[in-house]
């Protein structure tokens, strides 16, 4: 038997004023797009920006459903949309707030882990890093170099 350690690395932004100027509009994009999410039932509203290579920038935002597994979250609704509309395009940088109806959302909330496997498949069709910049309404800003970073062991078409 042995031991295996995995790490991920995340570097954490004070506030989304400190961020690069490039994530900090992509940023302000997944604000707006957070603020026309669908999200009656949990009121958890989410937000998310893509900046593709070919300059497009697409958002998307969480959809729910009355029958709630038919809803889909933010990042699933925006990553769908930009390979189905630009599916020679790589993804460079993704950025995500979120924030609940209930309460102030001061921390970093990161993707899903369902959305972590979808990002990972166009991250891996790409073979280029997709940068991740999570954050909730306000407050602190986690950014990941890579999906793979925050999912590691991923399941993947290697296995098939
Ligand atoms: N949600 C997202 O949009 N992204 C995530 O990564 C986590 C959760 C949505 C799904 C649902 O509409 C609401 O947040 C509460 O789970």
């Amino acid at each position: 038997m042995k031991e295996i350690k995995i790490e991920s690395t995340l570097y954490v932004f004070d506030n989304v004023h400190e961020l690069p100027q490039e994530a900090f509009k992509l940023m302000q994009k997944a604000v707006e797009a957070r603020e026309k999410a669908y999200a009656p039932y949990s009121k958890f509203h989410v937000g998310a920006a893509l900046l593709l290579d070919n300059n497009e920038i697409i958002t998307g935002n969480n959809q729910e459903n009355a029958s709630y597994p038919s809803g889909l979250c933010a990042e699933r609704t925006a990553i769908y949309y930009a390979g189905s509309q630009f599916p020679n395009a790589k993804v460079i940088r993704m950025a995500i707030s979120a924030g609940s109806k209930n309460n102030q959302t001061k921390e970093p909330i990161p993707p899903c882990g369902a959305c972590r496997q979808a990002i990972a498949e166009y991250e891996i069709k790409q073979e280029t890093p997709i940068e991740i910049y999570f954050m909730g309404e306000t407050g602190k800003v986690a950014k990941s170099k890579s999906l793979a970073n925050l999912l590691p062991l991923v399941f993947d078409k290697s296995v098939l």
